[in-house]
């Protein structure tokens, strides 16, 4: 038995209790009076881990402290509702269970009303979950899925209440995750089961309909969300998953409105609710610089990255010996014999890659120092006291070159070309990159 699935055993039966006892539906008042006469609801979802905007290049779109900039200023002209459906992040080791407790404080921190549960946030582990929940106040949503034994691990559902130009108006969040989506993903296991998700609806229904806005959290593809809106008419709005990075044209099944925000957290959907059964408007905001920074978020962005230094994270990357057998030198070390070249490269931006990190704060962080220093992969590349392998340095390209820069005569271990600038220059980084132009900017 897989040291997992023992800790998943041992836990599991503690763990349904602990969260059952939870499982009256949480009724969440927060009274804000507007004159505006819309309920608006705000959904995002698929952060997959994008605590900061997506890629390299200018201009970048997204981050929670914009998210969290741009739901304050929707909060000053009016109520709304705050939602996000799901998948924290890509669920890939410590730093995704480090940054998903982020995640879940940012929520906190913007007063999220519910997060649906994705096929990748249950990838992190029931415990990982359950102690996620245990120190979050924002209530995550699955009603289809549950343990060995039938307990639901989730709240089905939630009702939240808010005035609306002096009346009371309530809606019921409910969220399903698509078994074929979990089953694909691979995260079923003996010790959960997920549901099917029409009859978790039905058993919910009564409940919901009781309240003026019955909205759904289908994470699932838009064919199962459609077959979904077809089954359960009584949905006023559904928001579904797995639509792509941007977001999808609405789409309307009789009266219920299907909306999916896309992923990586680039932008935020708006749907404003009036007098009449469907929105009167759906907005998709692209989280640029212009709305500005969630000091709060960013606060908790930066302890995020504290913790990534105070738990080594950079210092765990797996390291092997590079091919070629030889060592490192840096770039200081090529300049007495190569001083044309050295010149080229000082004044590119190769040369302050990582001044650029420490700028972002991020200059200790796995998912961003191999791309902006020398040879982290290898034994003797970069790490922390080693500066002179600091920022993309010629060895980046040439590979290491000590042997070399002792005799002048060695040969090197690698010739240079398009192929190492595609190492570093991939698609989600560097989506303008051309070798051509790109070389032109640093021929030597
Ligand atoms: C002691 C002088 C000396 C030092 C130091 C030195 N080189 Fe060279 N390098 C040479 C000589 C000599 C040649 C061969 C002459 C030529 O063809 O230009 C050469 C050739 C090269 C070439 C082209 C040949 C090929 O195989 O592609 C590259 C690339 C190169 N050096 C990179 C470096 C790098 C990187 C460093 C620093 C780590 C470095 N050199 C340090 C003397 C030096
Ligand atoms: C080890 C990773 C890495 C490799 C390999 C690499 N680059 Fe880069 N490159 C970067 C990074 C990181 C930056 C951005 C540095 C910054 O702005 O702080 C960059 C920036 C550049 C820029 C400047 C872009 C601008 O906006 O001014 C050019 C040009 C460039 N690279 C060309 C190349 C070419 C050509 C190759 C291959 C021969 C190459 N790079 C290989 C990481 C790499
Ligand atoms: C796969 C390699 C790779 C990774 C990983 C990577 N970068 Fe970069 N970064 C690049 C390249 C290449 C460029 C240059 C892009 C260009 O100009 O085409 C760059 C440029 C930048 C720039 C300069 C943007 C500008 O236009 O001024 C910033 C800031 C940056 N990266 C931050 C980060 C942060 C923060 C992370 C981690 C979340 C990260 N990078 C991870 C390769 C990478
Ligand atoms: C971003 C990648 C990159 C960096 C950084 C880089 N080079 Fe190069 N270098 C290349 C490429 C590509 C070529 C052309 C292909 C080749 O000849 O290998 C080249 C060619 C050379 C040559 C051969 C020039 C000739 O006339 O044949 C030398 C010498 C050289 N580089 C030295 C250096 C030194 C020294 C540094 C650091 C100060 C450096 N390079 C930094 C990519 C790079």
């Amino acid at each position: 038995m897989s040291p997992l699935l023992r800790w998943l055993l041992a836990a599991a039966a503690p763990l349904s209790l602990l969260l059952v006892l939870s499982m009256a539906p949480a009724i969440v008042t927060r009274a804000v009076s507007s004159s505006a006469g819309e309920l608006r609801i705000v959904y995002a979802g698929e952060t997959l881990g994008y605590i900061s905007p997506c890629g390299c290049s200018k201009p970048m779109i997204g981050g929670m402290d914009r998210r969290g900039a741009l739901v304050q200023r929707l909060r000053r002209s009016g109520p709304l509702l705050l939602i996000d459906t799901g998948d924290l992040t890509p669920a890939s080791g410590r730093q995704d269970e480090i940054k998903a407790d982020t995640l879940a404080r940012m929520f906190d921190a913007m007063a999220c009303d519910a997060i649906g549960i994705g096929e990748k946030d249950l990838a992190l582990g029931l415990p990982a979950l359950a102690q996620l929940q245990a120190r979050t106040r924002t209530p995550f949503l699955a009603a289809n899925v549950r343990d060995a034994s039938g307990n639901p691990l989730f709240l089905p559902y939630v009702v939240v209440r808010r005035t609306v130009q002096g009346k009371a108006q309530s809606a019921a969040i409910a969220a399903v995750l698509s078994p074929s989506e979990a089953r694909s993903a691979g995260f079923v296991s003996d010790e959960f089961r997920i549901d099917d998700p029409d009859r978790a609806l039905d058993a919910i229904k009564p409940a919901m309909m009781k309240t003026n806005l019955p909205i759904l959290l289908y994470h699932g593809p838009r064919d199962e969300a459609v077959s979904a809106a077809r089954r359960h008419p009584w949905i006023r709005m559904v928001l579904y998953a797995h639509g792509g990075d941007a977001p999808a044209p609405p789409l309307r099944i009789g009266t219920t409105v299907l909306l999916c925000a896309g992923s990586k957290g680039k932008y935020v959907g708006v749907a404003s609710f009036g007098k009449g059964r469907s929105p009167s408007a759906v907005r998709h905001m692209p989280l640029e610089e212009r709305w500005g920074s969630d000091g709060r978020i960013r606060k908790l962005r930066t302890a995020y990255q504290q913790r990534l230094i105070d738990e080594r994270l950079l210092e765990a990357i797996p390291r092997t010996p590079h091919p070629s057998g030889q060592e490192y030198a840096g770039s200081q070390a090529c300049r007495s014999c190569h001083a044309g070249a050295y010149d080229v490269w000082r004044s590119s931006r190769h040369a302050v890659a990582m001044d650029t990190l420490r700028a972002e704060g991020a200059d200790r962080d796995p998912e961003c120092v191999p791309c902006h220093v020398t040879g982290l992969q290898s034994t003797g590349g970069y790490a922390e006291g080693r500066n002179h392998l600091a920022h993309v340095g010629c060895e980046s390209c040439h590979g290491p070159a000590a042997g070399h820069a002792a005799t002048g005569g060695d040969p090197l271990p690698a010739r240079s070309g398009p192929e190492a600038c595609r190492a570093c220059h991939v698609p989600d980084h560097s989506p303008k990159f051309q070798y051509d132009a790109y070389w032109s900017r640093i021929r030597h």
